[in-house]
């Protein structure tokens, strides 16, 4: 089972276009960890893997810095959650992740490191490095087995 994937992306359309093959391939339950610093690429990121769940103006996914948590139906309702500005991992708790994390929708998390110990352990992480103007550099890595299919699946379908 592949447990990590490494992918750099040259400018925005390919960072879209690795979104949109995790969103094909997501099922109810998983659990994406996004880090990186501001300006990374992690909304932009959640964006392309809302196209690949179905919702067809990703302009509607917009950053929920400070609304902290928002849904959007799609194939699996996507819970897209921003933790930038969350004083304590409990905080995350209180706003109700039970119901997002391994339920019957998809959950992607911008700044999940902050959070990690609150987070179950079976989840997809994604770092985003800044390595040029455009370039950005991904590093995934798989914990559990559907998430570590989801991996292997992700990076077969990145293949040329
Ligand atoms: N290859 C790339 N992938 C993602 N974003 C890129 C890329 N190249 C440039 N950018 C720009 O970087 C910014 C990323 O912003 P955003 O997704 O809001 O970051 P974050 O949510 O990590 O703070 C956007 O302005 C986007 O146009
Ligand atoms: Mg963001």
């Amino acid at each position: 089972m592949l447990t990590e994937f490494h992918y750099l992306a040259p400018d925005l359309e390919c960072t879209r276009r690795l979104g949109q093959r995790l969103g094909a391939l997501l099922f109810p339950g998983a659990v994406i960890g996004l880090e990186g610093p501001l300006g990374a690429g992690k909304t932009c990121f959640v964006r392309a893997v809302a196209v690949g769940l179905g919702i067809h103006d990703p302009r509607l996914v917009t950053s929920p810095t400070f609304i902290l948590v928002q849904e959007y139906p799609a194939r699996w309702p996507m819970h897209h959650v921003d933790v930038y500005r969350l004083r304590s991992p409990q905080e995350f708790i209180d706003l109700g992740a039970e119901e997002w994390l391994g339920g019957a929708g998809v959950c992607l998390i911008e700044w999940a490191d902050r959070i990690r110990d609150v987070l179950p352990e079976d989840r997809l992480d994604v770092v985003i490095d800044v390595s040029g103007a455009q370039q950005r550099s991904f590093h995934a890595a798989a914990h559990g087995p559907r998430h570590g299919q989801l991996l292997a699946d992700w990076a077969r379908s990145m293949q040329p």
